[in-house]
């Protein structure tokens, strides 16, 4: 496997600061620069004289998430009204018809004393929720695709971070094997595709999911490979950013009992609701662990940026993992602390500057599926706590994989057992 490994010390993880005091040089031979101030990183993201450049597509094609421009606006008009922002709640029926399925594998576990994988599973209930509700397509609550996502994913993070950051090792290098996943990553994407066109039987119909608006408008003209690549990147956009966010979450609940045992009270106390914990708790797991740590660009000319002289095609990561644990805006920046985000915290991030906590970036380019993931976050977290404890079965150093996103190590396993209810 071509990845990257991290260990996590408490929540840090570690390689990202070694990452940055060991260098790294981009596209253009010259040291990448590491935005970690959050006024620069509001500069950068709205600046006119940053885009996203050339080191992205170079691995992931020209879709919505790698593109910049005319390509990126004309890509984002056909995508966007299939996430309206103006009905927030418009995915939450797909979120809702996943979420059964994930409670029954939680449940068979429980009842079977068996363990579960914790990436494999949320990976297999996002990609449920994303190919329902972008793709239009139904996949059964125990489908067989978490593998090939995930094999794909590990492959262009790995040789990313690689290529950015040559001081690391790899777990593996053979190109072979990457093209080997790219290969099987592509039948998926072409069987996606056909199996959506075919969908249409009527020509009179309008399709809202945003794979069938990319088939009427980018397909129409024959391009082909256009399709391919929206679907590649609204894959990557959004079947691991959530899962890995709900990985994680459940490894900070599972490790931090206080904190679980406050959820469930309050889960407990108001059935079906959503207690201000349980957002504290999912954007505390945004705060320490954001699935896309760092957000590049490239200068489109000569600028100066703070301290830094930029040349044209200088390399940025705008460093969310690092602003967001900056001890002069957050008390205790290491520590898992949900409490800092009630409503009334006295926390001095209150007054926060808007890019000291951006875990869907900014810009020109915030995140089309916040609402969605944050939909499948919300109850997937209910969902679980409400009935289950979840507890790391190995005393095993729990690792970050550093790649596109930061997600849990893949052999992090979970026992689960049903849990009695507070009294009231
Ligand atoms: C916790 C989950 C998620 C996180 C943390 C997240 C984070 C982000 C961030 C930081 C960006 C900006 C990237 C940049 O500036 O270059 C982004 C863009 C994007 N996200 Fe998400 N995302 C999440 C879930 C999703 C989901 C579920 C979807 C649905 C497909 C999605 C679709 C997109 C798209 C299409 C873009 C590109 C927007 C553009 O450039 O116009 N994301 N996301």
């Amino acid at each position: 496997m071509l990845i990257l490994r991290s260990e996590v010390d408490g929540t840090r993880v570690r390689a990202i600061d070694e990452l940055v005091a060991r260098g790294a040089r981009g596209p253009s031979g010259r040291p990448v620069i590491f935005i970690d101030d959050p006024a620069l990183a509001e500069i950068v993201l709205h600046g006119p004289t940053f885009d996203r450049g050339r080191l992205a597509r170079s691995f992931c094609g020209n879709g919505l998430l790698f593109s910049d421009g005319d390509h990126w606006r004309e890509r984002r008009r056909i995508v966007q009204p299939a996430f309206p922002p103006r009905d927030p709640d418009q995915h939450l029926q797909d979120v809702n018809w996943a979420m059964p399925g994930l409670i029954r594998r939680f449940e068979a576990a429980a009842r079977a004393g068996s363990t579960l994988g914790v990436v494999e599973e949320t990976v297999r209930f996002t990609t449920r929720v994303l190919y329902r509700g972008v793709f239009g397509q139904e996949l059964p609550e125990d489908h067989d695709r978490v593998e090939v996502i995930l094999d794909y994913f590990d492959s262009i993070g790995g040789i990313l971070s690689a290529t950015i950051f040559p001081a690391l090792k790899l777990d593996g290098r053979s190109m072979t094997e990457v093209r080997g996943k790219a290969a099987a990553m592509d039948v998926e994407v072409d069987r996606l595709i056909d199996v959506r066109r075919a969908g249409k039987t009527n020509p009179d119909d309008v399709r809202t999911d945003a794979l069938g608006r990319i088939i009427d408008e980018v397909g129409k003209a024959g391009n082909q490979a256009g399709v391919r690549e929206e679907v590649r990147s609204l894959l990557v956009a959004g079947a691991e950013t959530t899962s890995n966010t709900l990985g994680f979450l459940l490894l900070m609940l599972a490790t931090r009992p206080d904190a679980r045992d406050r959820l469930e009270r309050e889960l407990d106390a108001a059935p079906g609701g959503s207690p201000p914990f349980l957002d504290a708790v999912i954007f505390e797991t945004l705060r320490l662990f954001p699935a896309v740590w760092f957000q590049t660009r490239e200068s489109t000319t000569p600028i100066e940026l703070g301290n830094h002289q930029l040349e044209k095609d200088d390399l940025v990561f705008v460093s969310t993992a690092l602003i967001h644990r900056r001890p002069d805006i957050w008390a205790d920046p290491d520590s898992f602390r949900p409490e800092r985000f009630l409503p009334g915290s006295e926390d001095p991030q209150r007054s926060r500057h808007r890019y000291a906590f951006f875990p869907f970036g900014g810009g020109r380019h915030l995140c089309l599926g916040r609402h969605l993931a944050l939909h499948e976050l919300r109850l997937a977290v209910r969902g679980i706590f409400e009935r289950f404890r979840v507890e790391v079965v190995d005393e095993i150093p729990l690792v970050a994989e550093l790649g596109v996103v930061l997600k849990p190590d893949r052999r992090i396993r979970v026992r689960v057992t049903e849990r009695e209810k507070a009294s009231i």
